[in-house]
């Protein structure tokens, strides 16, 4: 099976903000593989690591130690995200422009011949269903429009890789299954798909397989079925667990506080 990425013992420091303070260590010692063709769930609670490890796959952020590999390529080099698409955690479009106008934005970016460019503009609208309001202006849709049209935005290139930093974030059931079907239409064709997520009943359904970072360290990683098995737990409680989650305030304690 061919390794579409590869983490080799990432260590990410951010520069203190202040005088006095220390280094953030985000990620320390990651080291992770990815097969073409997973659907792969990033996980960790809030401020594991797992944006920070994003950023240095898009090149974003340089690695302070160790270094990934995006189709055999150092993601140090650009043409290492040639074959990536990327939606962002957080989304800030131009709000000037339509769906159709942003997607037509990248697709320059990359070097999208215009007749083809038209076509998958066609196709990735159809695809996120954005089709109606592909000529209404992107300020004036719903968070899940939002979150839609960041996906076609990261489909334009026609890429083999999908890293999506959240992608049903903030969306409404109705909203986050539409995100989890073309993810498994993306699978479908051959496509690998990186993802972070909060929800793991979704991530249980739709992920090959899944990384469990905790303050910047990959905690647990394996198949959904191989890590509910052996822990005989579901995956939140594996989640929980693996980050050594312990209850402190029972409702006990609210309704009779000492
Ligand atoms: N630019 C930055 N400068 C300094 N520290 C940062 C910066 N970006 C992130 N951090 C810190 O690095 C750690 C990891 O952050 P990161 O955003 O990678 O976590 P995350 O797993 O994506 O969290 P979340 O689930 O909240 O999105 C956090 O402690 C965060 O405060
Ligand atoms: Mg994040």
């Amino acid at each position: 099976m061919e390794s579409v990425l590869k983490i080799d013992n990432l260590r990410v420091e951010y520069r203190p903000t202040g005088r006095g303070q220390a280094c953030k260590v985000a990620v320390d010692g990651l080291t992770l593989e990815v097969n073409q063709g997973e659907v792969f769930g990033f996980l960790g609670p809030n401020g594991a690591g797992k944006s920070s490890s994003m950023k240095v796959l898009l090149g974003f952020v340089p690695p302070t130690a160790g270094a990934a590999y995006i189709f055999g390529v150092n993601t140090c080099q650009p043409i290492a995200r040639q074959r990536i698409g990327y939606l962002p955690e957080l989304t800030y479009y131009y709000k000037f422009l339509n769906a159709e106008e942003l997607l037509r934005f990248y697709g320059r970016i990359f070097g999208i011949a215009p007749a083809e460019l038209d076509r998958r503009i066609d196709a990735v609208l159809k695809l996120v269903e954005l089709e109606h309001a592909r000529r209404k202006l992107i300020k004036t849709y719903s968070k899940g429009m939002q979150q839609r049209a960041g996906l076609a935005q990261a489909l334009i290139n026609n890429p083999d890789l999908l890293i999506l930093d959240e992608p049903t974030s903030g969306l409404d059931p109705i909203g986050r299954m539409k995100v989890r079907e073309i993810i498994q239409r993306l699978k479908n064709e051959g496509k690998t798909v990186f993802f972070s997520s909060h929800e793991l009943g979704e991530v249980e359904t739709i992920c090959d397989r899944v990384a469990i970072l905790h303050e910047g360290r990959l905690k647990e990683e394996g198949k959904v079925a191989d890590l509910i098995a052996r822990h005989q737990m579901n995956l939140e409680q594996v989640f929980l667990k693996v980050i050594g989650y312990e209850p402190t305030t029972t409702t006990d304690d609210i309704a009779h506080p000492v």
